[in-house]
């Protein structure tokens, strides 16, 4: 690849007191690229997203070692203040959104770090041409919808901020494998048509991989192991771990989310 990747992450540690979260972790998310981190519960997913947003802080934690750069500039280390309006933003594990807010009020909270404000009206109904499904509930109070709907919010949150890298942390998370499908084509979308890097941390290893050019498996805190996403999908190690076994090639299978599941 002749141009710098827009995010690097160069040999990162990162600790949480005695506990390891990351021991010398790098990866590489290209410009327009669309990368996936797989791995299993405890093995530091979560803690890469918060090194690259800021948020460690949060939980009395630092990168203790190595470096982080987004788009040539290093934000090791920066507050999530700091890196959001440079152009990532994430859709947290869990949504994390405002429950007694409304849809509405919960998409414009992610405009909030724009620095000028013209278009945000407009933007806003691109996320509803985005998720029709909530064209109809944005007076209503996020904590009444489904956990689908939830996630498109939060989804949509996470856009309206024009970010060049969305960062999704187990997007799949307790949703029916036909809502998963649906929301990676719409980042798939977003990649293609808008050129959108796209970081997304999965435990549903078959889903992500259909949809990732590359990947990453992470395990107890480090990477043990990366490719190009149709090698890991043929690879022993992901087929045998993380894709119930069977050499399918790769296929979704609706109707039997458990063989897609990392656990
Ligand atoms: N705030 C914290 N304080 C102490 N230890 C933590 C904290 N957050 C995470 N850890 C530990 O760091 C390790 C990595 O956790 P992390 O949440 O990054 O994993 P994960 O891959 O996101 O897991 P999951 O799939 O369950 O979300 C685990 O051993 C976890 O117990
Ligand atoms: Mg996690």
């Amino acid at each position: 690849m002749s141009s710098e990747p827009l995010l690097i992450i160069d040999n990162v540690s990162v600790n949480y007191g005695a506990v390891r979260g990351l021991v010398d972790v790098s990866l590489e998310v290209p410009e327009s690229g669309f990368v996936a981190v797989l791995g299993p519960n405890g093995a530091g997913k979560s803690t890469l997203v918060r090194s690259i947003t800021g948020l460690l802080e949060h939980h009395d934690a630092k990168v203790k070692s190595g470096s982080i750069i987004f788009d040539g500039a290093d934000i090791t280390g920066k507050s999530s203040a700091d890196v959001v309006p440079m152009g990532i933003a994430q859709v947290p594990e869990g949504r994390m959104l405002f429950a007694h807010l409304t849809v509405n009020e919960n998409l414009l909270l992610g405009a909030s770090t724009r620095t000028h404000r013209s278009g945000v009206a407009e933007d806003l109904e691109k996320m509803y041409e985005m998720f029709p499904a909530l064209t109809d509930r944005r007076k209503e109070r996020a904590g009444f919808l489904s956990g689908g709907e939830q996630q498109m919010v939060a989804i949509g949150r996470a856009l309206i901020a024009n970010p060049r890298l969305l960062i999704c942390d187990e997007l799949s998370l307790g949703l029916a494998p036909q809502l998963v499908a649906q929301l990676f084509e719409t980042l798939t979308r977003l990649n293609n048509d808008h050129g959108t890097a796209i970081l997304a941390i999965e435990q549903n290893a078959r889903m992500a991989l259909s949809h990732a050019d590359y990947g990453y498996l992470l395990e107890s805190g480090e990477v043990t192991l990366s490719g190009p996403a149709d090698e890991l999908r043929s690879s022993d190690e992901i087929v045998n771990r993380y894709l119930g076994g069977a050499s399918s090639g790769g296929q979704t299978t609706p109707d039997n989310p458990a063989a897609s599941e990392v656990n």
